[in-house]
Parts: structure tokens; C-alpha cells; sequence
């Protein structure tokens, strides 16, 4: 079915949306990009992914294309056009199309950001049959770039991470370096001892999570230890629990790390309770 997409300012049909060959973020991948979920029609932390946006363009100097009021404006849009109950809203800003390929930046005066959005249904998307079951990951070297709290759209390594973990028959790779994991392929990563949740401490070395954020919020709200910091593989592998966050896994136990089983190896209570609170509190601030 075809949807209607956002292209610089216009809603098109996809089969009439056009892009530069030119443009960056196809010849760079300079470019950065926000997935926001949508349950029962709504936007889930919102603000959270606009804020993050503004960070990564500024990060690279990138021009912002559109205020975020806009921003709301045209997520709700798309959402509405294309009839979305739950399923997510792709947005992605480009630095433009200066007509040529050259490796400087261009100037933005003469070539704005490029901005596109669209959207993708995913009926029940809350209601993952894997959240019963959890994940099984691998773990991979990391050998991304030093920015990955920037959110850009160079994702050909997580993408052949993805490929590694599908060859190996699991679910996700986590990547390690220097003997910690610092996060998953498209995920934040966390393990669980006792009560007390441990996730690796925001820094260049991962995304700063949206989900994270609202996740770690929760749980300390809920009485539950958290402690940010790194930590390896063994002692993944020696966890009671573990799971990943992002905006379209929400919470997800993981129950497999290499081969290695984790407690029961089944989904543990702490990530099944966070996935609970989670979707309960975060449906209810959806806008
Ligand atoms: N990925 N780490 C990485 C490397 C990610 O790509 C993502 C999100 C996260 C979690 O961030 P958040 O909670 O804000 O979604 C962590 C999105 C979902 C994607 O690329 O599709």
C-alpha cells in the first residue's frame, strides 16, 4: 500500500518522492535521523527525540530545517494521512543537495538541510511475541566511529551486525570494546544483578537512548538500583538478567548472551516489570 511520505515540505505519494543524487546524506551519510514510536495513534517520548535531534545537528553544524513545533505538526500529520494505530515515524535530516560532490561542507546559506519523513505500520507493536520469549544475542568487536552519540545514518556496521546475528540464528549483537559492551546493533544494553540494574554511563562511546532516559527514570522511581557504568562481557554472561531498550523494542529481555543462558533463561521480572511500567507510563505522556 502505498503511503504518503513528508519530502521538504511537501506530502507526496513514495512513488513521487525525489532526492538528489547529489544530496549528502546519499554520497556521506551526512546525515542524522530520530525513529519515534506510535501506539494507539500517538507519539511515544516525543520530546525526548527532538531534543536529541537538535543535539546531533548541532553537533555537526547541520542547519535545523524546520522548528519543532513543525516537527509535531508534520509527525502528526503523516501519522494521521496514513492511517498509523502502532508502527513508528522515520525522520531524517540531510545536509542538502549543494549540487556536486565535494568533501567540505557546503555553505547553508546556499544549500539548506533536506528533511523526510515517513511512516511504518506495525500493527501490535507493543505486543512483541519476542517480549515473552527475550533475545538471543552475540557479541561483535565495535568498530564504529568515536561519535555515536550522534545519531547518523552511517549504519552499515549495526546492519552487518544484524547480518552476523541472523547467520548465527539469534536475535542482536552486542558490541564490545576493550572487553565491555558499550551497546546494541540499534539498542542500549543493561544487565541485572539482584535488584540492581547497570548500564553503561552516557558518553561519545553510545547513543544517548531516549528510551533509556525514561526507562532509568522509571526504575529509580520504582525503588530500583541503578548503577551507570560499564561492564563486560563475563560479567553479562554471569548476570541474573539482561535487556535492551530502544523506541522500537521498548524494553526487551535478553536471555541468551553467546550460547551462555542468563539465570533461568527465560525473561527476567526486573526487565518484564520496566517493560510494563514503560509502555503503561509512557502510552499515558504520549502526545
Ligand atoms: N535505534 N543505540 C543505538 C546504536 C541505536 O541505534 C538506538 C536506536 C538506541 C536506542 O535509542 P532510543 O531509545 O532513543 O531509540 C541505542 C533506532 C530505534 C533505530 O535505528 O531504528
Amino acid at each position: 500500500m502505498s503511503r504518503i511520505v513528508y519530502v521538504n515540505g511537501d506530502y507526496v505519494p513514495e512513488e513521487e518522492a525525489k532526492i538528489s543524487v547529489f544530496d549528502r546524506g546519499f554520497l556521506m551519510a551526512d546525515a542524522v535521523y530520530e525513529v519515534t514510536s506510535v501506539l494507539g495513534g500517538k507519539l511515544i517520548d516525543f520530546p525526548g527525540h527532538v531534543a536529541r535531534l537538535a543535539r546531533s545537528l548541532g553537533e555537526l553544524e547541520m542547519a535545523a530545517p524546520v522548528t519543532d513545533a513543525e516537527l509535531l505538526a508534520v509527525h502528526r500529520e503523516l501519522v494521521a494521512r496514513n492511517g498509523i494505530v502502532d508502527g513508528l515515524v522515520y525522520l531524517q535530516v540531510t545536509r542538502g543537495n549543494p549540487g556536486d560532490r565535494d568533501f567540505a561542507f557546503p555553505d547553508p546559506a546556499t544549500t539548506p538541510s533536506g528533511i523526510v519523513l515517513f511512516t511504518q505500520s506495525k500493527p501490535g507493536l507493543a505486543d512483541a511475541p519476542a517480549a515473552k520469549t527475550g533475545w538471543k544475542v552475540i557479541s561483535i568487536p565495535d568498530v564504529r566511529w568515536g561519535r555515536r552519540d550522534i545519531k547518523t545514518t552511517q549504519l552499515l556496521y549495526p546492519s552487518m551486525g544484524k547480518m552476523m546475528a541472523k547467520k548465527a540464528g539469534v536475535d542482536d549483537a552486542w558490541f564490545t570494546e576493550d572487553g565491555f559492551v558499550t551497546e546494541g546493533t540499534s539498542n542500549n544494553a543493561y544487565i541485572v544483578k539482584g535488584r540492581r540494574i547497570i548500564t553503561r554511563a552516557l558518553s561519545n562511546d553510545i547513543l544517548h537512548g531516549i528510551t533509556r532516559a525514561a526507562v532509568l527514570r522509571f526504575a529509580k522511581e520504582a525503588q530500583m538500583e541503578v548503577e551507570e557504568r560499564s561492564f563486560t562481557l563475563a560479567e553479562a554472561q554471569a548476570a541474573d538478567e539482561a535487556f535492551v531498550t530502544s523506541a522500537s523494542a521498548f524494553v526487551m529481555p535478553v536471555v541468551e548472551i553467546d550460547g551462555v543462558a542468563l539465570g533461568s533463561g527465560k525473561p527476567g521480572p526486573v526487565a518484564v516489570r520496566l517493560r510494563e511500567i514503560y509502555l503503561e507510563e509512557s502510552r499515558k505522556a504520549a502526545v
